[in-house]
């Protein structure tokens, strides 16, 4: 979108190089007419150097009209200089317009996780309905609904709802809304971090086809449909331009690909179409995962938490608490400090001997030995595969839990979170799953003693997750030499030293 302006260098040329052979005339007419010898050779060394002044760039001849400043900092020149661009506001949360596919049998329930995301003041876009509620009122929650028109005449195989969800990114589009950068589309148990999303998708210039997201933790579900398609549960972004080639396109794919399985699938072979490839953000999670997610959950990538999806088909985050006051538990902890939900940092006490693991605004994980980064930041399975509940493989390392209480982590969940003073302070308490089956062993009776973990962090800096710095993971220290008072201990996060380490 630049448009290219004279570098000095150019001005240079076209000012001053020119202007020598003008003042060699000027000289040599002064010569004929006084006649001096002293005038002539005068003439003849300025020609020697102007010649040489011409091949050589690297030294240019002071202009004694101009400082000497002028030559290095490019400045406006002589005729009429292009406006400057105005350069574009920040993708805010207004940019975004969400399309959320949904049906009257499962928006009913699903509306109330909806619900705890969405937030009616600024969160901008619709559900999507495959028929007009028969009782209004049981949709008139603060997110607005919208009933997908035309989509019963496309072909398909095994899913008709697979052709109305694919279209939702159309139907959105043709909705007309001003100031659309991004269309984001997600399934109705799709829980957003909106904060998060806005500072993901601010990186990346609107103007231009883009397709962000991310494909399944489970390899079965990658290689069955497809590693470089973004996973629809865990929610994709296609900016305006890319949406309106898709709109253009969107009938000639319905009908090209009727015989795909889901709505994803079909948007992802008319991307393919356009030639835009899949840019893979580690935020976004589809959760094509069985069981406990806690594994994912205590040790999540070095990215902001973007998407979850499909928690209601595993256990609740906590384990005490439902599905829905699980995700009322994270989220309370995400709107104090948005982007550093579930980042990880890890602290030793060195003279214990124990590594504990932070996964800020969810839970700790204590254990009684020195365990090095490079195994603290690979999840614990605790989970199986999504379609055939296996043990992997998964796109991403993961850690067994041993069947041995001595080799399990003693873990802690998020009990609250309090703004203060001196910044941000989640506390963490003891769980015990299973009170019959605890180690016996001495050095972890001792760290089972801590009931309660205090971790105080400043709130994180907003553009912290816009920079063009590359992240990196945040340094813990132990507070008061790690003394425990009434079963409490102290932690605080900051950013590492430019030199410290993480080392057990
Ligand atoms: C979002 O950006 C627009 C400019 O495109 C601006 O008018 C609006 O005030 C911004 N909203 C917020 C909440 O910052
Ligand atoms: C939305 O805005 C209104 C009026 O400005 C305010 O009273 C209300 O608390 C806001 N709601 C939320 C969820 O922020
Ligand atoms: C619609 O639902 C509301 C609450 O769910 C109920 O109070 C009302 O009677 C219903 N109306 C009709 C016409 O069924």
């Amino acid at each position: 979108m630049q448009k290219t302006s004279p570098t000095g260098l150019d001005k240079l040329k076209a000012s001053n190089l020119f202007a020598f052979p003008e003042k060699i005339g000027y000289y040599l007419a002064l010569c004929l007419r006084v006649g001096l010898l002293l005038c002539l050779l005068a003439s003849i060394s300025l020609a020697l150097f102007s010649a040489f002044y011409t091949k050589s760039h690297w030294f240019p001849m002071p202009d004694f009209t101009r400082t000497r400043t002028d030559f290095i900092a490019p400045g406006p020149g002589p005729g009429p200089q292009p406006e400057p661009e105005p350069k574009p506001e920040p993708t805010n949360t207004s940019h975004i317009l969400f399309g959320i596919g949904a049906s009257l049998t499962t928006w009913h329930d699903r509306s109330r996780s909806g619900e705890l995301w969405w937030d009616p003041n600024t969160t901008r876009g619709f559900v999507w309905l495959d028929a007009k509620p028969k009782n209004e009122t049981d949709f008139s929650g603060s997110i607005p609904y919208r009933v997908s028109e035309d989509w019963t005449r496309f072909r398909y195989s095994s899913s008709q709802s697979a052709v109305r969800i694919a279209r939702i990114v159309y139907e959105s589009f043709k909705v007309g809304l001003p100031n659309v950068r991004w269309f984001v589309m997600g399934d109705d148990d799709t829980v957003f971090f909106t904060e998060n999303l806005v500072s993901v998708l601010a990186r990346y210039d609107h103007d231009r086809m883009y397709y962000i997201g991310g494909n399944s933790e489970s390899v079965e579900q990658d290689v069955m449909h497809a590693y470089d398609m973004a996973f629809g549960g865990g929610g994709f972004a296609i900016s305006y331009p890319l949406a309106a080639r898709l709109v253009e396109m969107m009938d000639g794919c319905l009908e090209r690909y009727y015989n795909f399985y889901g709505s994803d699938q079909r948007v992802w072979a008319c991307v393919s179409e356009m030639g835009v490839p899949l840019t893979k953000h580690a935020g976004f999670h589809q959760f094509d995962i069985r069981g406990d997610p806690y594994g994912v959950l205590a040790a999540h990538p070095l990215a902001p938490l973007v998407s979850l999806h499909h928690l209601d088909s595993m256990k609740p985050m906590f384990p005490d608490q439902t599905h829905l006051d699980s995700l009322k538990s994270l989220l309370r902890a995400y709107r104090v400090d948005p982007g550093r939900i579930l980042q990880q940092s890890f602290c030793y006490d060195h003279r214990r001997k124990w590594s504990m693991s932070i996964s800020w605004g969810y839970t700790i994980q204590l254990y009684p030995s020195l365990i090095g980064a490079m195994d603290l930041q690979m999840p614990l399975q605790t989970f199986k595969t999504w379609r055939s509940w296996s043990n992997g493989p998964f796109t991403f390392n993961t850690r067994p839990v041993s069947s041995d209480p001595c080799q399990q982590p003693i873990i802690y969940f998020l009990e609250q979170v309090a703004v203060g003073k001196s910044g941000i302070v989640t506390i963490y308490k003891r769980f015990v799953a299973n009170e019959g089956n605890q180690c016996k062993q001495k050095e972890y009776a001792h760290a089972m003693a801590v009931q309660r973990i205090e971790v105080s962090s400043e709130k994180m800096d907003p553009h912290y997750w816009t920079k063009e710095e590359a992240p990196r993971r945040e340094c813990c220290e132990i507070k008061n030499r790690g003394s425990i008072k009434n079963g409490g201990m102290g932690l605080r996060i900051r950013a590492c030293k430019p030199k410290e380490s993480i080392t057990m």
